[in-house]
């Protein structure tokens, strides 16, 4: 391209719009000059204060996603609204470019990439119609620790006694902040859905070797486990429905808020390999725990977030307001609270950002994509399906490109 900088826009200035934002502070080559968000919040208005106070662009609040696009300044979108507005923005944004308006290269979105197989794969067939690169932003291939983590063991322990077999990892905090996550239609599902995404991802990069192409590991079996174990409780479904107007009803409509799936690959020499994936919503700890961990003949390694080195002790004559500024999803401000330093960084938000956007400026499809996440999102109807149905199923299932879980349609009766 032409400029040597990438004009950025933002779809979404909620939650994970401001993780990005703020972790734009170290990415280089890059502004972010616009912001759309609902006309009925004012989370486009906080966002852009947040850019500009930050210094990481001169943005602006623009009206709509097509607006934006229209302005020769922005080069590229990234995705973060809500799971049940994925497909109408993606088409948005083709019709855009097939009216020829605007200077778009790229686009990056969010997890989850759909909300079922289908959405996902239109999602992929969209970007592909208008010929836009395309990322996938799964923040956890990213971490440091992770990143370092792999690096180690394959370049030491596996070059030595062989790769790795086994590679778990877990996501858990005690629920999401916004209403609509909660809601199966609208989100897609529960846990499973939410938060299961990065932990199957994370754990299948583990065991693919450094530079090797996903398709060197072939997904065979998945077995999945999915409960209501905390929020169906009539004390919490009447908290879940307090706080979002009587929306959220998990006495008659709940959605899993734990869910374990074991997903067997084969390797190219036909060897078994293993990712174990637990995720919760019902874990009650000082905030977001994040546990990873690959085993291999003679090495292994481990990760958990909440051991992140600075400890703050807070006394019980200590009463402030609640809040997040110590870890995300924090449960308490007493006592003795890990604190996650750089949250950005160490999530993996910094090196995603930054990778997204050399990608783009080079004119190349990102390592992580939309082929990526239809593939997430494959695995993750199949694990619906063997919690359904109770046992293992075979990888593919001939139904999966139609399937949409019970708990997306409301139905889901654990
Ligand atoms: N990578 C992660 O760990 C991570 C963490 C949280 C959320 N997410 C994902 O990011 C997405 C957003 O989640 P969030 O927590 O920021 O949600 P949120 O509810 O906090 O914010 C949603 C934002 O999208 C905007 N929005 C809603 N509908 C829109 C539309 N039609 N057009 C434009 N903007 C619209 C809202 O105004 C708001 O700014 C979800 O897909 C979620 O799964 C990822």
């Amino acid at each position: 391209m032409a400029t040597k900088r990438l004009g950025v826009g933002m779809i979404g200035g909620g939650f994970v719009g401001k993780f990005h934002i703020r972790s734009w502070v170290a990415v280089r080559d890059a502004d972010i000059l616009g912001v759309v968000s609902r006309p009925d919040d004012n989370t486009a208005e906080e966002a852009v204060a947040l850019i500009r106070q930050l210094g990481v662009g001169q943005a602006k609040v623009y009206e709509s996603v097509a607006d934006m696009i229209a302005d020769p300044a922005i080069h590229a979108l990234w995705i973060c609204a809500p799971n049940f507005v994925r497909i109408e923005i993606m088409e948005e944004i083709a019709d855009a470019i097939e009216g020829g308006k605007g200077e778009l290269i790229g686009v990056a979105c969010e997890k989850p990439l759909g909300r079922n197989a289908a959405e996902a794969r239109r999602m992929l067939e969209l970007v592909e119609k208008v010929g836009l690169l395309d990322g996938y932003l799964e923040n956890q291939l990213f971490a440091p620790a992770i990143v370092r983590g792999k690096e180690l063991l394959w370049s030491r322990g596996a070059a030595l006694t062989g790769p790795p077999y086994l590679a778990r990892a877990a996501e858990e905090h005690s629920g999401p902040h916004m209403p609509w996550f909660w809601q199966g239609e609208l989100q897609g599902g529960g846990v499973l859905n939410d938060m299961m995404c990065h932990s199957v991802e994370v754990a299948r990069f583990l065991l693919t070797a450094p530079g090797a192409a996903r398709d060197t590991l072939t997904p065979v079996k998945v077995s999945a486990h999915t409960s209501c174990l905390k929020w169906q409780q009539p004390h919490y479904a009447d908290r879940l429905a307090a706080n979002s107007g009587g929306k959220t009803d998990y006495r008659k409509r709940p959605a899993e808020d734990f869910a374990r799936a074991l997903v067997e690959y084969r390797d190219s020499d036909g060897n078994e390999r293993v990712v174990e994936a637990t995720t919760s919503w019902c874990f009650v700890g000082a905030g977001l725990r994040l546990s990873m961990e690959m085993l291999g003949p003679e090495y292994s390694l481990s990760v958990n977030t909440l051991d992140a080195g600075p400890k703050v002790f807070f006394s019980r004559e200590v009463k402030g307001d609640a809040g997040e500024d110590i870890v995300e999803k924090q449960n308490a401000e007493m006592g003795l609270m890990p604190v996650v330093s750089d949250e950005g960084a160490e999530y993996g938000y910094i090196g995603e950002d930054r990778h997204m956007v050399q990608s783009f400026l080079a004119g190349t499809r990102p390592s992580e994509n939309f082929s990526d996440g239809v593939a997430v999102t494959e695995l993750l109807m199949t694990a619906y399906m063997s919690a359904d149905q109770e046992k293992t199923i075979p990888f593919p299932p001939p139904d999966l490109a139609t399937f949409v879980p019970a708990v997306a349609k409301g139905e889901w009766r654990p």
